[in-house]
């Protein structure tokens, strides 16, 4: 036998210098919940590990993490019912309390690099991501609402936008907005390729944010396409997305890969709520184990091309990584 794969593999040093992907604390965006209030620290029950956080405890926190090595973090804000509208006026509001709270993370952590989520959902008493009118979803109508919510945050000091809406045309909307009002410094993160996924149920439990009706399949891609993909990269990139974003990571590795192989910019992966509890559900069971699942998926979606990872796992990963 003239090849034999398995000296490569023969001792951990000889494995360690054929090793092609590893993953680094570098890489990591960790998404965090806030809520209003304060001494608030409720954990989510369909994401054992993972809180909702008043402003004063996020702050602690995130330096917490910091001195973990995890230096992003994208919050997402839950609010009360009573908050929502049907055009989201909250989100702009600058005396709210998602803006306060960006506004003072920057103000006592201005190294870290902070990113939010641009989308109605939160906001809307429908639930969905653009504005609804006789059961439609409303795509330009919807942009003006993402325009002002984009401005109100990134005046608070927000380091990447992430609009997350899946809205057409929205990125370049945003870009010229944003170049318009002098924040010629704040980067897009676009949820280029995001599909319409189960596998956001955990994250709808955390901020109370399931549509009222029917589904985001008019405007999130259906997961048996993977052309479009393509097309919505095309339309991130002449619009001046700064990064690419595929969501869900797992059953979008090809994506993800398609992405990295065809376009220079950046390419993140959101590894979602569902695909976090469900390693957690069968950790807690004994059916897995916990680290060495967390760093297998994190290392198969660097390995695909992503080179970021907005993660749950950011925090577990750092203390323990592969
Ligand atoms: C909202 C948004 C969602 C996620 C991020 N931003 C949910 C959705 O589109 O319904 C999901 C993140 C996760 O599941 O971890 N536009």
């Amino acid at each position: 036998m003239q090849r034999r794969p398995r000296r490569n593999r023969k001792s951990e040093s000889v494995r360690n210098l054929v090793e092609e992907t590893q993953v680094s604390v570098k890489d990591l965006i960790f998404p965090l919940f806030l809520v209003d209030g304060q001494k608030k620290q409720i954990e989510v029950a369909s994401m054992p590990g993972i809180f909702r956080f008043s402003t004063d405890l996020m702050l602690k926190e995130i330096e917490e993490c910091m001195k973990l090595g995890i230096y992003s973090f994208d919050v997402f804000p839950a609010y009360p019912e009573s908050l929502k509208d049907a055009v989201a006026s909250e989100s702009y509001n600058p005396e709210t309390f998602y803006l306060k709270a960006l506004r003072e993370i920057k103000k006592q952590f201005p190294e870290v690099c902070l990113m939010s989520d641009v989308a109605m959902d939160p906001y809307s008493s429908d639930g969905h991501d653009g504005l609804v009118k006789n059961g439609k979803i409303l795509n330009d109508e919807t942009l003006e609402i993402l325009g002002k919510m984009s401005l109100a945050q990134a005046d608070a000091g927000v380091d990447i936008l992430g609009p997350s809406d899946m809205m057409d045309g929205r990125v370049g909307y945003i870009r010229d907005l944003l170049d318009e009002n002098g924040f010629i410094d704040t980067s897009i993160m676009s949820y280029t390729a995001k599909y319409a996924s189960a596998f956001y149920g955990p994250f709808r439990d955390a901020l109370d944010s399931a549509p009222k009706f029917g589904d985001k399949k008019t405007y999130q891609m259906n997961p048996a396409n993977a052309k479009e993909a393509l097309i919505e990269a095309d339309l991130d990139v002449e619009e001046g997305a700064d990064f690419l974003m595929v969501k869900p990571a797992l059953s979008y590795l090809d994506i993800i890969k398609q992405l990295s192989d065809n376009y220079p910019l950046p390419i993140a992966a959101y590894n979602v709520s569902g695909e976090y509890s469900m390693v957690k559900a069968a950790a807690e069971k004994g059916w897995l184990d916990y680290d060495r699942s967390m760093n297998e998926i994190l290392l198969s979606i660097k390995r695909a091309g992503a080179k970021i990872i907005l993660t749950y796992f950011a925090k577990d990963f750092a203390k323990n990584p592969c």
